[in-house]
């Protein structure tokens, strides 16, 4: 099969654990025999300082062009004080608008070899394995009007939070279709005792589930997610949430969990599927080679499944992450205090290494 991807690095640690995730994926197209096209562009800071724009028009054509984005991070200090189009974050925002990938899934799995890395005790936090179901292009982030007016010391800044009917079934029905091959368990995060666009949020969800009779939908409050979140994660299977209540929700999973590192998520609805880590552009330990790789290497395992329905593929990927941290590798953010903490070249490699072995071993057929 062909894999069209293009890479964008990015900014921060993008550079360094996008190399680990292509490495890996170079691995299971060898492995799997496969056809791997790559072709690498730049996006955010790496694009303002290279082009004076977070996302040149080379790189949304390179990203149509292929089948799915292996995405790095975004963000640099440096453009903090930039107008807002001219943020690196504005690259990423944009060019989840321009691929309509309105469909951010978030899994926060609760690894057992990682127990002392999470805060929460053992018993809590066990079995725990959460889907997030983020939309993606609605909400505060898109909301028109927007602005900062008036002079200084009076100024007043409006963001707008908008949700229309098809907005919100769009990524209803994928939500309840993740959770019928799942636990069949939906919990819909909104904000409907105080705004209006979750009470339309919570109407559309119920309506929509009407089609999905075998998955048990319920309904939270986003203040009572949270908490509930850190207090019992494993009541959570699928969760559906807005734009703006997910990105905060995934962060919180992240810690629960015991490391943002270890997030991946797919963008997915449109015709090409971005794939990033969760985790940010960390410039305090850019360059350091001691990033953890592994949310941007399960990035690629989503990248086999959700674009390339390669289900072997994205398992080896996966098996290889779950053996190397039964091995005891951990890159500094997920070592303990007694564990020597590997690179990221070195954690990359490991897992590169697995699939090479392991590639033979899987039924090509089956696949
Ligand atoms: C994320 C990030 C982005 C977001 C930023 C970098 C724009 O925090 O993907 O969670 O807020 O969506
Ligand atoms: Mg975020």
């Amino acid at each position: 099969m062909q894999l069209r991807v293009t890479s964008l690095p990015g900014d921060g640690i993008g550079p360094e654990v996008t190399s680990q995730a292509i490495c890996v994926l170079e691995e299971i197209a060898t492995g799997f025999g496969h056809d791997l096209e790559l072709d690498e562009k730049e996006i955010g800071g790496a694009a303002l300082e290279k082009f004076g724009k977070p996302l040149p028009d080379a790189t949304i054509q390179a990203c149509i062009r292929s089948q799915a984005v292996m995405l790095g991070a975004v963000g640099n200090p440096a453009f903090d004080n930039n107008p807002r189009e001219l943020r690196p974050e504005s690259g990423l925002l944009r060019l989840r608008q321009e691929l309509g990938a309105f469909a951010n899934l978030r899994p926060a799995v609760f690894y057992p070899s990682l127990a002392t890395s999470s805060p929460l005790r053992d018993e809590v936090i066990k079995g725990t394995d959460i889907l997030i179901v983020r939309e993606l292009l609605g909400g505060l982030y898109f909301g028109e009007p927007r602005s900062i007016e008036g002079t200084s010391g009076r100024r007043e800044a409006v963001n707008t939070m908008r949700y229309s009917e098809m907005e919100i079934e769009r990524i209803a029905r994928i939500a309840f279709q993740l959770a019928q091959k799942r636990r069949k368990k939906l919990l819909s995060v909104d904000k409907a005792n105080v705004l209006e666009c979750s009470r339309l949020w919570r109407e559309v969800v119920t309506r929509v589930g009407r089609d999905f009779s075998d998955v048990q939908l319920s309904h939270m409050y986003v203040d009572s997610a949270a908490m509930t979140l850190v207090l019992r994660p494993t009541q959570f299977d699928v969760v559906l949430t807005e734009n703006m209540f997910g990105d905060i929700l995934s962060d919180q999973a992240g810690g629960v969990v015991g490391a943002l590192g270890l997030l991946a998520s797919a963008s997915i609805g449109g015709p090409v599927g971005l794939y990033e880590p969760v985790h940010g552009s960390a410039p305090d330990i850019a360059g350091q080679n001691i990033a953890n790789p592994l949310g941007a290497i399960l990035s690629v395992a989503l990248m086999l499944r959700h674009t390339f329905h390669l289900h072997k593929e994205a398992e080896c990927v996966e098996a290889g992450v779950i053996s190397t941290l039964m091995g005891g590798f951990r890159t500094r953010d997920i070592a303990g205090p007694e564990e020597r903490a590997v690179s990221t070249v070195e954690m990359g490699a490991q897992i590169a290494e697995f699939v090479r072995m392991a590639a033979g071993t899987y039924d090509r057929e089956a696949s």
